[in-house]
C-alpha cells in the first residue's frame, strides 16, 4: 500500500512555523510522509496568516490554484486550511470553497490526529474552538536538531486597536513551566544548542499560573539546562518589560543580547489611539535602563505607519524616535484594516499613497542606520552559530550572531549547528561577511557545557 503524503505551506510568524512543525509531526505519527511540493501530495495544508488586509483573498486564490493543480494531475487532493485565517473565517471557508475538506485553528492542532480518520473517510470538518489550553506538544518535527522553537504561551489578552491576533489566537494562556523545561531538557539531550521561546507577549508569561513563575523565572530555569547555549525569546511588550526581567536578562549569559521591543509609533497621541499602554518616554526609559545593564544589547522593533488619524507631525515623531533609539533594524508595516478590530471605527483612515510614502521614508532611514551599525562591527571577532550552506551562494556558509544578524563566510558544511569564531570583514545593510578563525574558545565551551553561570560574556572574543 502506498504511504499517504502531505505538503504544508506556512505563512506568517514564527508561531505559525512552530505550529506547522506540530502539524507535520502529528501527520507523520499517523503514517503520512512529507513532500516538498503539492504536486503529488494527497493532503495539502495551508497554514495561514491574517495580519494584513487581503489575507483572506490570498487564501482563496491559493485554494483556486490548488484546485487547478488537482484537475491537471487527475488525482484527488484533500485540502486543509489551518492558522489565523482558518480561525477567523471558520466554516465560511468550507461554504465558499467546496474543495476544502478541513478547517482548523491553532488551538485545535492537538485534535488533528483524532480528526484524520474522519477526514480520510470523506467528511468535511471545522474545528476552531479558541479556548482549549496549549498542551504539552504532542508530536513535533523540527527541521534542525540543533535549534528549536518552543512555544511558552498562546494567545493575547491585549487589544491593540489595529490587531487581529487576539481574535485569531484567543485569550492568553501560559504553559506550565515544568512541561517547558522538560521539553527543553529533551531537546538539549538530543543535541539542541539554541532555543527560541515563543509567545505573542512573552513578557506577561505566567499570568494565571498557580505556581507563580514569571518570564524571568522561566528564563532562569531554562538557562540551567546543560547543553543549551543560546536562548532567544519573542515578542516582548514594552508595558510589561519589567525591572526584574531586565536584571535577569543581564545576569544570564546564555540569553542572546538581542531585544525585540515593538514601539509601533513615536507619537503619544497615536500610541494612545492604538491602546498600547505606554508613552514614548516610558519606552525610552526602558531602553536606557536595559542599555545601562547590557551596554551592547541590540534592539529591534516593529513600527506601523499610517495608523488612522496619524498626522505628518506624528509620523515625524516616529522618524525622530527611530533616529534617537538607533535600532539595529526594524519591521515596518503600513497600517492595514483588519476585521473585528477597534481601529476600523476610528476616523482619519489614510490613503494608500500616504501610507506607502511614509513606509518608504521610514525604511530608507532605517536602512542607513542599519548599514552604519553593521559597518561598526567590521574588524571584530564574533561567535557565530552556523546555520548551513548559504541560500544564495553554495560556496559559503551562513550563520548568526547573538543579535540575530546573518554572517556569510567560507567553511565546511559539516559545521552546521556548531559555534565558530569569525572575523567580520565587510558589511551591507542586509548581512555581514566574515572569515572563519576556528572553533570557539574551548574554555568558554566547557563552562557552557556544564550549564554554569559565569562572568565571561558569551561570544564576544573582541
Ligand atoms: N505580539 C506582537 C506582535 C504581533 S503582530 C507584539 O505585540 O508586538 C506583528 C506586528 O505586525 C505588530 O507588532 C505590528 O507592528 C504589525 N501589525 C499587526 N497588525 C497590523 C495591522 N493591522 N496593520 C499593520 N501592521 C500590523
Ligand atoms: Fe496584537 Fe497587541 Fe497582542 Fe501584539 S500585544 S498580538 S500587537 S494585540
Ligand atoms: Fe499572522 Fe497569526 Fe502570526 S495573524 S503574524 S500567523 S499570529
Amino acid at each position: 500500500m502506498n504511504q499517504r503524503t502531505f505538503h504544508i505551506r506556512t505563512y506568517g510568524c514564527q508561531m505559525n512555523e512552530s505550529d506547522s512543525e506540530r502539524i507535520a509531526g502529528t501527520l507523520i505519527d499517523r503514517g503520512y510522509s512529507m513532500v516538498s511540493t503539492p504536486d503529488d501530495a494527497e493532503l495539502v495544508v495551508l497554514n495561514t496568516c491574517s495580519i494584513r488586509d487581503g489575507a483572506e483573498n490570498k487564501v482563496y486564490s491559493d485554494l483556486g490554484r490548488l484546485r487547478m493543480l488537482e484537475a491537471e494531475r487527475g488525482q484527488p487532493m484533500k485540502i486543509a486550511v489551518a492558522g489565523c485565517v482558518a480561525q477567523q473565517e471558520g466554516a465560511r471557508i468550507l461554504a465558499r470553497d467546496r474543495g476544502v475538506n478541513l478547517v482548523f485553528g491553532s488551538r485545535a492542532i492537538s485534535q488533528l490526529g483524532d480528526m484524520l480518520p474522519r477526514l480520510e473517510a470523506g467528511e468535511r470538518l471545522v474545528e476552531v474552538d479558541i479556548h482549549t489550553r496549549p498542551d504539552a506538544p504532542d508530536s513535533h518535527v523540527r527541521p534542525d536538531p540543533w535549534r528549536a522553537f518552543v512555544t511558552v504561551m498562546e494567545g493575547c489578552d491585549n487589544h491593540c486597536a489595529f490587531c487581529v491576533v487576539p481574535a485569531t489566537r484567543g485569550p492568553e494562556v501560559s504553559r506550565a513551566p515544568e512541561g517547558i523545561v522538560d521539553e527543553v531538557e529533551q531537546l538539549a539531550a538530543a543535541g539542541c544548542v539554541e532555543v527560541t521561546l515563543l509567545g505573542q507577549n512573552v513578557t506577561s508569561y505566567g499570568r494565571g499560573l498557580s505556581c507563580g513563575t514569571d518570564f524571568a523565572g522561566l528564563l532562569e530555569r531554562i538557562h540551567a539546562v546543560p547543553g543549551i547555549r543560546r536562548i532567544r525569546y519573542t515578542t516582548s511588550h514594552p508595558k510589561d518589560f519589567s525591572e526584574r526581567l531586565m536584571d535577569t536578562l543581564a545576569r544570564l549569559p546564555k540569553v542572546a543580547r538581542h531585544l525585540h521591543l515593538p514601539l509601533q509609533s513615536g507619537s503619544n497621541r497615536v500610541l494612545e489611539r492604538m491602546g498600547r499602554g505606554y508613552t514614548v518616554a516610558e519606552y525610552m526609559r526602558r531602553i536606557e535602563r536595559i542599555r545601562a545593564l547590557i551596554p551592547d544589547i541590540a534592539v529591534t522593533t516593529d513600527m506601523i505607519v499610517g495608523f488612522p488619524g496619524e498626522t505628518g507631525a506624528d509620523f515625524e515623531q516616529t522618524l525622530d524616535a527611530v533616529r534617537d533609539i538607533g535600532y539595529l533594524n526594524l519591521y515596518g508595516f503600513k497600517y492595514s484594516r483588519r476585521p473585528n478590530t477597534a481601529a476600523l471605527a476610528l476616523d482619519g483612515h489614510l490613503d494608500d499613497e500616504v501610507r506607502s510614502a511614509r513606509l518608504e521614508k521610514l525604511l530608507t532611514l532605517q536602512k542607513a542606520i542599519t548599514l552604519a551599525r553593521h559597518q561598526s562591527l567590521v574588524g571584530s571577532l564574533r561567535e557565530v552559530l552556523v546555520e548551513g550552506v548559504s541560500r544564495r551562494n553554495a560556496e559559503r556558509l551562513s550563520g548568526r550572531l547573538e543579535e540575530n544578524l546573518l554572517v556569510h563566510f567560507s567553511g565546511d558544511p559539516d559545521w552546521q549547528g556548531t559555534f565558530r569564531t569569525v572575523r567580520i570583514t565587510s558589511a551591507t545593510s542586509s548581512a555581514l561577511l566574515g572569515e572563519d578563525l576556528g572553533e570557539e574558545d574551548p574554555l568558554e565551551t566547557a563552562g557552557l557545557a556544564d550549564g554554569k553561570t559565569f562572568e565571561l560574556t558569551r561570544g564576544a572574543v573582541r
